[in-house]
């Protein structure tokens, strides 16, 4: 089964509503990585990296400039290489109501909404929905960006 964001929050809902303590998920290793995107239309890694051990990835991408998300906006979104012009094309679509998402693209595995300067955003997913082998790349989908605003994902 491919991962939806709308997967994540439900799980988040059912999470909070039914008071689990996060000590509940203590076999859960979550690993953390940070991302910042600037003025400048780039971000500040060309490579993320995260351990076959770890079970959930929380990215926090942050805005490092001033500019506001209507005229530098950015996100985080993971693909497989192979869908990355695809998810592009259908993010610039969706315009940024849909933070340049398509809604329901089953080929985005994980993404934040879009930022602009000041900003932060974090998202959370599974280690379950990566196969070991495969590649996979983040880009940011607001229009014209991906270009310089990309960078490879590696697990295992
Ligand atoms: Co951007």
């Amino acid at each position: 089964m491919r991962w939806s964001r709308d997967l994540v929050a439900a799980a988040l809902l059912i999470g909070a509503a039914s008071g689990i303590p996060h000590t509940a998920h203590a076999a859960d290793d979550v690993c953390k990585l940070e991302i910042s995107g600037n003025d400048l239309m780039q971000y500040d890694k060309k490579e993320l990296a995260v351990s076959g051990d770890c079970t959930q990835v929380q990215v926090t991408l942050k805005h490092a400039g001033t500019l506001p998300k209507e005229a530098m906006g950015h996100n985080w979104v993971l693909v497989r290489a192979a869908d990355l012009s695809a998810v592009a094309n259908a993010g610039m679509a969706a315009g940024l109501q849909n933070n340049y998402v398509a809604p329901g693209d089953k080929r985005v595995i994980a993404a934040t909404k879009v930022i602009g300067g000041g900003e932060s955003a974090t998202v959370t997913f599974p280690t379950s929905v990566l196969k070991k082998g495969e590649s996979y790349m983040y880009l940011c989908t607001y229009p014209g960006h991906n270009s310089s605003m990309r960078g490879t994902f590696k697990f295992g």
